[in-house]
């Protein structure tokens, strides 16, 4: 199961609390995080990474629920924010401005000058035109801005089509054969303060190879721009250490520190990285009830949720596999069963051919894994209210976003 969530006398527990007492009191659907489980990841990365000068900025982006960005932080952890929205909540958070990083393709200008303003500790730049964009933002301020250069370095990760950002034909960064040219140019504008290189091959990434690859890169480009006389502080290899979401094997971070530290420890360079779903996707779990229980024949057996696809969307989005199991499983023969969503759409499945021991409308299921990207892709298609989520810690359990309310879905309508 789940680091942070077991079966205890035959309930899903989180840290000694038993989940099915959590939803009889705060309802579904609802997302249960384990602060104990962010704490061992955070702690097992960031020991991996001890012999090397190092700084993790969490990818907001993976889950940016204002009580768990503060247990984050209390970790040690900075932040990486990709819109003007992630900075103001690391900012809400408590993250200071030194400690953010600002990544995205298309960062407006509005955004750009936010992070200018606030003096974060890099800007990652996307593009020449970009460059030019924060100059001239920059000087119009009287600043010069901390920026690193995104590079594009056209190698496959071997993940998910929709989550590789590394190669030629994906939007993100410059080619890296490119990078040279723009790196003396923001060395040349008076409002630019290169301070680092950056690159992300992609999320739920399992091979290191390609890894290491990317970290020869941004290495040999950190020499390059060093005789060119830009000297640079460090090296952002970016995000993307995968878990295991169906048992499988998945990197654990000793390997995955001991392939990339010390490629970039021979620079000279700090290394900064962007993890994202390993600190918090196993924390998460979203429970739903089953809603109706249907079965015909020559049709499969299908267990329809109060919860699908407008809160969970990875399996709809990427044919994502999420483990799915019972709160509180009975005893006896087990079926096979479509475990499905309630919204108007057939992609609303949450799992195919999952197999239940017996069970009635009512029941709390657990989809697993569901702590980095579930509720920040949450929407509220059907006119489905966004759920509550807890976060257990220490023994207890508090509520930390509420469930949104009907005038909640029409305050800003006329
Ligand atoms: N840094 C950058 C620049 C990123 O674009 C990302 C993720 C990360 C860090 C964090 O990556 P992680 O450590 O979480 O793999 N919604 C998709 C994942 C999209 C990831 C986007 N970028 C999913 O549910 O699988």
């Amino acid at each position: 199961m789940a680091a942070g969530f077991t079966y205890q006398n035959g309930s899903l527990h989180c840290d000694e609390v038993s989940l099915a007492d959590v939803v009889a009191q705060v309802g579904t659907p609802l997302y249960v995080y384990s602060g104990a489980s962010i704490r061992a990841a955070f702690a097992a990365l960031d020991g991996a990474l001890s012999a090397s000068r190092h700084t993790l900025h969490y990818a907001l982006k993976a889950n940016s629920t204002l009580a768990l960005l503060r247990l984050i932080r209390g970790l040690g952890a900075h932040a990486d924010a990709n819109s003007g929205g992630e900075i103001q909540v690391a900012r809400r958070a408590g993250f200071e401005p030194a400690e953010i990083v600002f990544t995205g393709v298309g960062k407006t200008v509005d955004e750009l000058d936010l992070a200018v303003g606030l003096g974060v500790k890099a800007i990652n730049i996307e593009s020449d035109g970009e460059a030019a964009r924060i100059d001239r933002l920059a000087q119009a301020r009287g600043l010069r801005a901390r920026v690193a250069l995104r590079v594009n370095p056209d190698i496959d990760p071997n993940t998910h089509a929709h989550i590789s950002t590394g190669q030629r034909f994906n939007k993100f960064g410059v080619p890296i054969e490119h990078a040279p040219a723009l790196l003396r140019e923001m060395a040349r504008r008076p409002g630019l303060e290169p301070v680092g290189l950056h690159v992300h091959l992609g999320s739920q990434l399992v091979e290191m190879a390609p890894l290491i690859r990317a970290a020869h890169a941004l290495a040999g480009l950190a020499r390059a721009a060093r005789e060119m006389g830009v000297p640079l502080q460090h090296l952002d290899l970016g995000g993307g250490l995968g878990i295991a979401y169906g048992g499988e094997a998945a990197p654990d971070p000793v390997h995955y520190a001991n392939a990339i530290a010390p490629i970039v420890a021979a620079t000279g360079l700090d290394l900064l990285l962007e993890p994202g779903r390993y600190l918090v996707g196993p924390a998460g779990v979203l429970v739903g009830c089953i809603a109706d229980l249907k079965r015909y024949p020559g049709s499969p057996r299908f267990m329809v949720l109060d919860t699908g696809m407008t809160e969970l969307i990875r399996p709809a989005l990427y044919q994502a596999f999420h483990r799915i199991g019972a709160v509180t499983p009975r005893a006896g023969d087990d079926h096979v069963y479509e475990v499905v969503g309630p919204l108007c759409e057939t992609s609303d499945t949450l799992g195919h051919q999952r197999r239940f021991g017996p069970v009635e409308v009512g029941d709390p299921i657990a989809i697993f894994d569901a702590g980095a990207y579930g509720i920040v892709m949450a929407s509220n298609y059907n006119r489905r209210r966004q759920p509550a989520e807890v976060l257990i810690d220490d023994g207890r359990w508090q509520i930390i976003r509420q469930r949104q309310s009907y005038d909640d879905l029409m305050a800003r309508e006329v």
